[in-house]
Order: C-alpha cells, then structure tokens, then sequence
C-alpha cells in the first residue's frame, strides 16, 4: 500500500525523471540537418536563411532524409532584454526568430538554435550561464526543435552538471527538442551523457582539409582523417539515441570530390549526425550527389545504430567494417595517401571478422556474401572472389555485403 503510494507520488511529481531527463525517440537514428556554422560563421541573415530553407527542399536534401535547419552562433543581439529574455539579432532578423522558425517548418522541417553553457558563446555573444530555465522556456515558445550547446567562456564549471542542468531546463519546458553537447569531448561525455543529451561532439572543430591540423592561433582545427583517428576507442558508446558527433560535414566546402566523397562515407561509417555545412544554394551536381546519395545514407541510419570501426590497414588503406541490420555488412576501403593511387587485392577468406562490441563473428571462409558499391551502382560481387580494384589519392570504395 505504502509502495503503491510512494511509486504514484513520484509519477505525479515527475521525479521518475531524475534518471532520463532528456526527452526520449528523438533521435532513434543519427539526426541529419544543415548548421550554418562551417560556412557562414555569425554572417547570417534571415532573407539569406529563407533562401537556403528554399534550396534545402528543392535540391532533394529534405527528400533525402535531411530535417533539422540549425542556426549556430550568431543569430542573437549582444544583449539581453530588461526582462533577461534572449532576443535575435534585430538586423539580422528583423521579424524576430519565431517567424523564421515558423518558415522553416513551414517548409516541412525541424528548427534547431545554438548556445552556449558559459556566460558567453564562443563567438561573444550572450551565453545561457544562469538562465537555464528561461532561454529553454524561450526556445519552446519559438518552436525549437532542436539545441546544440556549446562550451566556451564556461570557467570552472562542471560540464556533467552544467549540462544536465540545461537537459533538465529542456525538459522542463516540455517541447520535446534534440540536445546536441559540444563541449569537444574534452570531459568524456560519451560516458556520463547517455541520458543527458541525444549526441556529443568527440573532438574540436573541423576544417575542410582531409588531415593534418590547422592553426587558430589559441586552438587548432582538425582535418578530416585527424578526426577519423580519434573514434577508435569510444564506439562502444553510441547507439539509438545517444551518438558520437565528429561534428558537422565539410562535403563541398573545397575540398576535392573523392576527398569529400571519402568524408561522407566515413562519417556514415561512423553512425555519425550528418550535419551540412555548405551553402545549399550553389551546390554543385557532384556534391548533391554525394550528401544525397540514399544508399550511403542507410549504412548511417542503420537501424541496429552500431558505429563502425577500423578492421585493419593494408598498405596505407583502411578497411573499415560496421555491423547492419538483418546480418548485413558494411565495408568501407579508404586510400590514405595523398599522392599515389594503389591497387586493392583483397581476400575475403583471409580476414575473418570479430567484433566482440556488436557480437558480429562472420568467417567468409565458410559463409559466402554478396557486395554492390554504394557509390558505383554497375558493380557487384560476392566474397568468393578477391576484390580488385584501385583507388585514386584519397577515395574510397564503399560496399554494402548481405548473406547469399
Ligand atoms: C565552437 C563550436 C563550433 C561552433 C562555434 C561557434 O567552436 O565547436 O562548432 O559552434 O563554436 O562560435
């Protein structure tokens, strides 16, 4: 009777919600979207906004799986309200931030917004430190679907804290929104957020190279490979709901096509959130066709939501595997060099897969697979046969395997 009572009581009051406070089935798979970030940096506007909401829909991006429209830094007045309120950026967004949401969803999409956990964003403008609960209630009120939370100017304060904080604030607010973290995986989130937040950045910043670092004066950005090596060890973390973010793609922002071609499909390798970051009103036919490609999409948004990992390394290529749904495999071949092609034999039977995390154990010695290629759809062929193919400075080959 008194059990019964206690357990009504915590129902009623809510407090079940101390131990997953973030709002459930929001991200079942990797979120797919667009952030203004990588190539516009705080110059946005609303009548340059509007007309990327246009070319997300008409370039076949929103058909392809892609939802959120995520603004980043930027998009706010230095200063606060008297009330303490948030407010845009009156120049910028000269109908106030709820007209623009309502245009993008208009348009059939999510709406996503940035802050930042310390007392400024990154890029100075007012951070959400002490008024948690009052931007959340704000953000509902204009339909934010959708919120990525930064980590600058946040002194000694404790990230799990201040991050559940906001998680709470959220919930609190009760509009269900995605909660992205980005404190650059410099507190292990991956190990305390699951029931925080619903994705976490691994690492710092990308640039649109494919290795190496650049320098930003006090921090460095990160190339894509850069990136790529830093996943090893953390992939046991990520599944429905709670994913590994190596932050936002730079497919078409300057890179070469099998360079962006090799980003994209290794991101999908990953299970990681697909997040544009080119300007989708002068997309090339080339990169449409790889941020589009609805084959290279599926291998991320696999059901089962098991991030892939590096098989091994054969005469500077990468052989990464991930897990699919029904038996099914994923296998990406990745050329590291930068200059020379090289040439790809390889023997099915001869590498056995074991993959304790996903319990995935296939000896292609005893059971054959069929392939296609992702990328080449004239191509197909079965794990009986060696593999042959070459790959030019930086591609990759990406095959989808199922059971005979
Ligand atoms: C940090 C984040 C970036 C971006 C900028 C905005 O560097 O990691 O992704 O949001 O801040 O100022």
């Amino acid at each position: 009777m008194k059990k019964g009572f206690y357990i009504l009581l915590m129902m009623l009051t809510g407090s079940h919600l101390l131990f997953a406070q973030k709002f459930e089935g929001l991200a079942q798979t990797p979120p797919m979207g667009f952030n203004t970030w990588n190539t516009f940096q705080t110059n946005i506007n609303e009548a340059m906004l509007k007309n990327m909401v246009d070319a997300y829909v008409s370039s076949g991006m929103r058909d392809a799986g892609y939802q959120y429209f995520v603004l980043d830094d930027g998009w706010m007045a230095m200063e606060r309200d008297h009330d303490g309120n948030l407010v845009a950026d009156p120049k910028k967004f000269p109908y106030g931030m709820k007209a623009f949401a309502d245009y993008v969803h208009a348009k059939g999409l999510k709406f996503g917004i940035y802050n930042c956990a310390g007392t400024l964003t990154c890029a100075g403008y007012p951070g959400t430190r002490g008024y948690e609960y009052q931007d959340a209630r704000l953000y509902a009120s204009w339909g934010v679907d959708y919120l990525k939370y930064d980590w600058c100017y946040t002194d000694s304060i404790n990230a799990r804290e201040a991050y559940t904080t906001m998680s709470k604030a959220i919930k609190a607010a009760g509009r269900p929104m995605v909660f992205s973290l980005c404190e650059w995986g410099n507190h292990q989130p991956w190990l305390w957020a699951k029931n925080v937040g619903h994705l976490w950045r691994t690492t710092g910043d990308i640039f649109a190279g494919f290795d190496g670092k650049k320098s930003n004066g006090s921090w460095s950005a990160l190339g894509v490979t850069t990136i790529l090596d830093m996943q090893g060890k953390i992939r046991q973390y990520a599944g429905p709901s709670h994913w590994n973010d190596p932050d936002m793609l730079e497919v078409g922002n300057g890179m070469s096509y099998d360079e962006d071609k090799a980003h994209f499909s290794l991101w999908c390798m990953l299970a990681a959130p697909l997040m544009a970051g080119n300007d989708l009103r002068k997309m090339t036919a080339q990169t449409r066709g790889i941020l589009t490609n609805k084959a290279v999409i599926a291998v991320d948004q696999d059901a089962l939501g098991i991030e892939g990992f590096k098989y091994t390394e054969l005469n500077g290529v990468d052989v990464w595997v991930k897990p699919l749904v029904n038996g099914d495999i994923a296998v990406c071949f990745l050329n590291r060099s930068a200059t020379a092609s090289q040439a790809i034999n390889y023997d099915w039977k001869t590498h056995a897969i074991n993959d304790t995390i996903s319990g995935m154990h296939i000896d292609f010695g005893t059971v054959a697979y069929t392939f296609t290629d992702l990328w080449n759809k004239g191509r197909s062929g079965n794990t009986n046969a060696i593999f042959k193919t070459t790959l030019s400075a930086h591609e990759v080959v990406m095959l989808k395997l199922s059971k005979k």
